[in-house]
């Protein structure tokens, strides 16, 4: 029965087939009001949290968890996707319960709402303007340059790819209820004959790690596991509703043990090191697309499985220094003047170099400097903007920031010399493009291959086989829930900070992470980002090992700031997965053509380690329940690389397709000139380092690890060559390209596309 004949039945009156909500009927009316209800309750529940969250940081009594929630806050764009979604799920709730309640038998569910009273709703929560195609005729100049969304680098799908659309998934979600529930939301609930173990004893029992007991990297520098930080930054970022109670009972997730959406709390075992028994760690579920997750209307089948969405793009566009949206790509513009430019920082420069501008929304979290040492007297800053809002999560991330921004001034004012007749608008596009050029050819060139080894790195990575409209991009929800979290596995419990001669710092020397985070004032008052960016490229990453994986920093200390209580990063990535409905370990294993243990014996063989598979099998109970972030990371690297072969073969694959589905990709013909790409292949982080720094000596690639007395000098590190970009002929920069070689018919073929299989070692 459906709402029409439902309302029929019950209230006798004339039925207006497929009614609008603007006519006068029953079914409208119930549409019209419990969209009414649904507004108020979500506005009522952002205000709320928006108040705790503001009187806290006022009364300077932030826990945690307060800084989590602000730190997934979506802002603009994603604010209303996010809301959008949480409307519409409000509103088939409403109708359900009210149909329910009314009517004593149960109705199926799916076969509620007609579609033209679905799209009602969606018109009404704004989620039709969320999945509406937009046009890709508008603007001329997407043909040239990125848009901030990236919407339309895809023309046959124009938002394949752009920020604030679903991440896809490779293998089908995995709910309790097969919609929407987290696993794990019923904790006596079975898979595979066991209950899925707490996450915090997980962490506990596996992950934990002493600061003491860390081993560091031989070969790669703590540059190359920040450098992943960065990239992510670029790729992914999966928001959570800004409500922080239960919409359906108005309790506060902070307050409670009780699982209500959005609040999927993590329980803390009995016996742990730091937490108290019996509480628990407030964990926001990640928004859903709109319309997904719920069973109270029409489309039947994996239509409405529950996803998430990605507030970013997922192309290797520096989004994370430019912004991926329009609002924010303009605000972080200086458009008081034509030189195409970044807005910088009015009131502090680094040794007269450009630091980037603060934010201006007023609810600060950053502000701690007086708190940390304890000197009331002292200046405070509020947080950087950028790009990316986690750009003040630790101060290193932020020195990147820096370090970009910088680049990408730089590139605009010598542009602007060589070409004084060009736009303030061509300047900054211009600029833009070079610097996400540069991020692809290091991502590629000098990031990955470490990573995923050369075995994979070359079957993924041969030949450029050219563009592909049929390659979705799309950032996969197991690589940003799972894979591409291997890093945190890398960083050190330190913030190394080294003077000129790669010593620590006299007057800055390193301080423990965990005293790190969102602290801006650092960067701006205790010796710039020299000493941070050296201290990146002078001292080791951290290594991954089976028994030392994560450091306390992270696994006891995150965001710990003034309350005790402080976030569990494992717990975290491991309930996450939970929560996006991620398959467990095994599932992926085959995904990927590898062998998959069905008992201890075969697990201790693949891990090479029979006390690791011992104690995992004591947690899972079966290794195909294994929580695929930790299967991943506790698997022995690959030959040459810093993952299992599971997680090399899940992040090659990802990164492969955004190569091959990006229409702006730097090698693909037109993107740029035969002689702008000579150019681009020679660009390198270690130049980009000392055109924008103090820094005079740098090891010649910066994620290898050597000693300070191998470093070259900058002089001797050749200068990107910016001639190729001087404007000759009258159709302007990349239009006169003789170079437009096509590498497909060139090249030796596409590089394997069922080369999803790596062999298990
Ligand atoms: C000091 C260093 C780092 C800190 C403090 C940190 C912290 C965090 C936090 C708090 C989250 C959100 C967790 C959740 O609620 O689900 C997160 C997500 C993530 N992190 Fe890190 N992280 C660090 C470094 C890294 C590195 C080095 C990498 C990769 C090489 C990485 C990759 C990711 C990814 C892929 C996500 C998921 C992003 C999304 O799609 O929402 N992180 N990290
Ligand atoms: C609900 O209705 C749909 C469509 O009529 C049908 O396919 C499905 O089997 C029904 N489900 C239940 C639980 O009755
Ligand atoms: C979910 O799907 C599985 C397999 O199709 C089925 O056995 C199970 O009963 C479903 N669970 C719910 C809650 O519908
Ligand atoms: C902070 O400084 C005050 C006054 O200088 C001193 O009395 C107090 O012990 C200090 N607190 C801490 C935690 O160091
Ligand atoms: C383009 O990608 C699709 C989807 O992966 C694939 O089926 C097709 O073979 C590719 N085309 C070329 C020319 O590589
Ligand atoms: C593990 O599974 C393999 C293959 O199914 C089997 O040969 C072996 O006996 C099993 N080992 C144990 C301890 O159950
Ligand atoms: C397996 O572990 C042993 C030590 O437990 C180590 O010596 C050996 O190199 C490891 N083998 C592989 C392939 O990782």
């Amino acid at each position: 029965m459906n709402l029409h004949t439902f309302l029929f039945v019950v209230s006798c009156c004339v039925l207006t087939p497929y009614a609008l909500v603007n006519e006068e009927s029953a079914e409208s009316r119930i549409i019209l009001e419990s969209f009414e209800e649904a507004k108020k309750i979500v506005d009522s529940a952002y205000k709320f949290s928006r108040d705790e969250s503001l009187a806290r940081v006022r009364k300077d009594v932030i826990n945690p968890s307060d800084k989590f929630c602000l730190l997934r806050q979506p802002a603009r764009k994603t604010r209303e996707a996010v809301r959008a979604a949480d409307y519409m799920a409000q509103t088939l709730r409403l109708i359900s319960e009210k149909t329910h309640h009314a009517h004593k038998r149960s109705i199926n569910a799916t076969n509620l709402l007609t579609p033209e009273e679905l799209n009602t709703i969606m018109r009404l929560t704004g989620c039709s303007a969320q999945t509406r195609p937009p046009s890709c005729r508008t603007t001329p100049l997407i043909n040239k340059y990125r848009t901030a969304t990236s919407v339309c680098n895809n023309r046959r799908n124009p938002l394949l790819g752009a920020s604030n659309t679903p991440f896809t998934r490779w293998l089908p979600a995995q709910y309790e209820d097969n919609v929407s529930q987290p696993k794990g939301w019923n904790p006596n609930k079975l898979y595979n004959g066991a209950a899925l173990p707490l996450v915090r004893l997980v962490s506990n029992r596996i992950l934990s790690t002493a600061d003491a007991n860390v081993t560091s990297d031989r070969e790669f520098s703590y540059m190359l596991s920040i450098f992943g930080q960065w990239i992510n930054h670029d790729l992914s970022l999966a928001p959570s509703s800004p409500s922080i109670k239960s919409f359906s009972n108005g309790l506060n997730c902070v307050e409670s043990c009780e699982r209500s959406e959005p609040c999927f709390p993590i329980q803390v075992p009995k016996r742990d090191s730091h937490l108290s028994p019996n509480s628990c760690m407030p964990v926001f579920r990640s928004s859903p697309t709109c319309g997904s997750g719920n069973t109270a209307y029409m489309f039947g089948g994996s239509a409405n499985v529950r996803e998430q969405i990605n507030s970013l793009t997922a192309f290797l566009d520096a989004g994370q220094v430019y912004g991926s949206e329009d609002g924010l790509a303009k605000d972080l513009r200086d458009l008081s003047n034509d030189g195409g430019l970044l807005r910088v920082n009015k009131q502090y420069s680094d040794n007269g170099r450009e630091h980037l501008p603060f934010t201006s929304v007023n609810s600060n979290m950053c502000a701690t400097r007086r708190q940390t040492l304890n000197d009331t007297s002292l200046t405070e800053v509020p947080c950087f903007t950028a790009g990316d809002d986690r750009v003040n999560q630790n101060i290193v991330i932020t020195s990147l920031h820096i370090l970009f921004m910088r680049e990408h001034n730089r590139l605009a004012r010598a542009l602007r010399i060589l070409n004084p007749s060009w736009s303030s608008e061509t300047l900054y596009q211009e600029a833009r493009k070079i610097v996400g050029a540069y991020h692809q050819v290091m991502v590629v060139r000098d990031y990955l291959p470490h990573i995923v080894g050369p075995d994979t790195f070359n079957r993924r990575f041969g030949v450029y086989p050219g563009y592909n409209e049929s390659v979705d991009p799309s950032i996969a929800n197991v690589f940003g829930t799972a894979a591409f979290r291997f890093g945190h596995l890398t960083i050190q419990p330190m913030v190394f900070r080294l003077d000129e001669h790669y010593q620590n710092h006299p007057q800055f020397p390193s301080v423990p992470l965990f005293e790190a985070f969102f602290s801006p004032w650092r960067a701006i008052f205790e010796g710039g980002i020299d000493p941070l960016l050296r201290g990146l490229i002078g001292q080791p990453a951290k290594l991954n090992t089976q028994d030392h994986m994560m450091v306390d920093a992270l696994r006891e200390k995150m965001f710990a700031f003034i309350s005790p209580i402080a976030s569990d990063l494992a717990s975290l990535n491991l309930q996450r997965s939970r929560d996006h409905g991620i398959p467990g370990y095994n599932a992926w294993r085959q995904f990927c053509g590898l062998s998959t243990p069905e008992n201890e014996t075969e697990l201790a063989v693949m891990m090479n380690n029979t006390k690791l598979a011992h104690q995992l099998v004591k947690l899972y109970g079966n290794p195909a329940n294994i929580d695929v972030w930790l299967g991943g990371v506790a698997e022995p690297f690959v030959p040459g690389g810093r993952v299992g072969p599971l997680f090399a073969c899940l992040i090659s694959m990802q990164f492969q397709r955004i190569r091959e589905g990006d229409r702006l990709w730097w090698e693909n013909p037109g993107v740029f000139t035969k002689k702008q790409r000579t150019s681009l292949a020679t660009t390198s982080l270690a130049r980009i380092i000392c055109d924008n720094t103090g820094i005079s000596k740098v090891p010649k690639d910066p994620f290898r690890f050597s000693k300070p007395s191998s470093y070259v000098n900058c002089k001797n590190i050749p200068a990107f060559d910016l001639s190729p970009w001087i404007e000759t002929g009258v159709c302007g920069v990349g239009n006169s390209d003789s170079g437009n070689e096509i590498p497909q018919s060139l090249s030796k073929g596409p590089p394997d596309h069922q080369g999803d299989k790596v062999k298990s070692g």
